[in-house]
C-alpha cells in the first residue's frame, strides 16, 4: 500500500470502520478521556458501536481523519483529524495517540505532517486546537512544534471533581516556517 503522508516513524492513511477497535480501548482509558474530550463531552466509556460513529461524525462534520499506523509493524497507534475552515483559511487540529507512545516524539512527529498537510495542501494560513490545561505533555507537544498559548477560557473543563481552563494554541505558517527553519 502507498502512503501519502508520513513520518520518521509512522505512515498516515484514511481513518477506517476497522481502526475503530484501538479507538474504543482509547475511549475505555479515563486519563485519556480526560484529556483528549472536548468540555462537552462527558468522560464515560463509549460502546464499541459508539465508537464506530466517530468515523461517520468526522466525515460529517468535514473533518479529514487519519489512522496512525506503526512504520515497522503496521499496527494502529492513533489517530488524527484536521477540520479546515476555507473561508477563514484556519484549521481545527486533533490528535490522539495510544498511551504506550506517549512522550516519545510521536505527537510531535505525526503533528509536523499534519501542519504539513494543513498548509501545504488545504492551503490554511494558520492552524488551531483546544487543550486542558491540565494536559501538559500535549502542551509541550504543540510548543515544540511552534504552536503558542492564543487565550484561556477559564474553568470551563470539569473533570474529577475540579474545573480547569480550556487552552486555546494557534500556529501561522509563517511562524512554522519559521520555527522550522530556526530548529
Ligand atoms: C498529546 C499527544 C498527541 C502528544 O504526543 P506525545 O508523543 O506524547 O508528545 P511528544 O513526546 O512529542 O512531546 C511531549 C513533550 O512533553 C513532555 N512531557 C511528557 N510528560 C509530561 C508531563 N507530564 N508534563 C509536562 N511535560 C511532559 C515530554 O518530555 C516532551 O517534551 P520534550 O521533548 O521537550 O522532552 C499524546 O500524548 C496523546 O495522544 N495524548 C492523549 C490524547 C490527548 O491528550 N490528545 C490531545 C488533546 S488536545
Amino acid at each position: 500500500m502507498e502512503y501519502a503522508f508520513s513520518t520518521p516513524r509512522t505512515l498516515l492513511r484514511g481513518l477506517e470502520r476497522e481502526d475503530c477497535a484501538i479507538m474504543a480501548d482509547f475511549y475505555n482509558n479515563r486519563e485519556l478521556l480526560e484529556g483528549f474530550l472536548f468540555p462537552h463531552e462527558p468522560v464515560f466509556p463509549a460502546t464499541k458501536a459508539e465508537v464506530e460513529g466517530l468515523v461517520d461524525y468526522f466525515k460529517q462534520g468535514n473533518w479529514f481523519a487519519l489512522c496512525v499506523e506503526h512504520r515497522e509493524t503496521h499496527k494502529p497507534i492513533g489517530f488524527a483529524a484536521i477540520k479546515p475552515y476555507m473561508v477563514n483559511r484556519v484549521s481545527f487540529i486533533s490528535i490522539c495517540l495510544s498511551p504506550e507512545f506517549w512522550g516519545h516524539g510521536y505527537g510531535t512527529e505525526v503533528m509536523n505532517t499534519l501542519l504539513e498537510i494543513s498548509f501545504d495542501y488545504f492551503n490554511m494560513r494558520k492552524a488551531c486546537l483546544c487543550v486542558c490545561s491540565f494536559n501538559e505533555r500535549a502542551i509541550r507537544s504543540y510548543e515544540k512544534v511552534g504552536f503558542e498559548v492564543e487565550g484561556r477560557l477559564r474553568e470551563v473543563v470539569y473533570r474529577n471533581g475540579r474545573y480547569f481552563d480550556l487552552v486555546w494554541m494557534g500556529l501561522t505558517k509563517n511562524d512554522h516556517r519559521n520555527t522550522a527553519a530556526s530548529a
